[in-house]
């Protein structure tokens, strides 16, 4: 069900995705799960993340859409979010468009209260019981035309449960470090020495982020080597 949008019907929209999935000309993105096209017609403009995928693994990217569309629900009226319109025929994901770039295209200076503004939306986010998970990712986070913040790709978010669900409590802890540590990670443009000694209270690598380096680094060292 679509809300808020009132210059194409739920249907019109549904039949202009269908009719574009195939064609590369309305991509922003494609990749193995889905494909994120930009419907862009008389002075309006939408982002639309369908589901791809063969007979087995559709199914799976569908259910991770229908994930993300509900982390967009409970992040509802957050400026640094992207207004979701909802789901288009249960299987279209429906966004604002955000006219700017990633911070990978343009990266603010560290001193911008681009990252104040990020902070503070990675805090209500938390707050809302979201953590993002992949805010690491150059590409998942935006930049307006007025320099503030966007988060997008809300995909493999942790929404914390109430009541005892360990894994679930778990992770979300794991994940919101991780945000903190993405948060840094933007901030200081890698550069960690260089952090502020407030800033350092927030960014703990995880024995996680550890050891995926750790093996990363072995796989470039040592495996990569064996093919020179
Ligand atoms: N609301 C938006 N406004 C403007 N651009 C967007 C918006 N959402 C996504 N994009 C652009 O599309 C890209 C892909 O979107 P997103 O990160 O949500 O998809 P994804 O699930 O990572 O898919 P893929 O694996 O194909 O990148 C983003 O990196 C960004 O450049
Ligand atoms: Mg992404």
């Amino acid at each position: 069900m679509l809300e808020n949008l009132d210059f194409i019907s739920e249907s019109e929209l549904t039949d202009w995705v269908n009719s574009h999935l195939e064609s590369a000309a309305k991509e922003l993105s494609a990749g193995y799960q889905g494909k994120t096209l930009l419907y862009s017609e008389n002075g309006h403009k939408l982002v639309i993340k369908a589901p791809l995928g063969n007979l087995l693994t559709r199914p799976i990217n569908l259910f991770l859409l229908r994930h993300e569309y509900r982390i967009y629900q409970i992040l509802s009226g957050m400026q640094a979010v992207p207004v979701c319109y909802g789901m288009a025929n249960e299987e279209y994901l429906v966004l604002e468009f955000i006219e700017g770039h990633t911070i990978r295209q343009n990266r603010p200076d560290s001193s911008s209260s681009f990252y104040v503004e990020l902070f503070e939306a990675v805090e209500e986010m938390h707050h809302r019981q979201v953590a993002h998970f992949d805010l690491k990712r150059a590409e998942n986070l935006m930049v307006t035309e007025d320099n503030k913040p966007k988060i997008i790709d809300f995909g493999v978010s942790i929404n914390k449960k109430s009541g005892f669900h360990w894994l679930n409590q778990y992770l979300f802890k794991l994940a919101k470090q991780f945000d903190y540590n993405a948060w840094a990670r933007h901030k200081y443009a890698k550069d960690m020495q260089s952090m502020s000694e407030e800033d350092r209270a927030y960014y703990k690598k995880t024995a996680l982020e550890i050891a995926s380096k750790k093996i990363k680094r072995f796989y470039k060292d040592r495996i990569l080597r064996l093919f020179k």
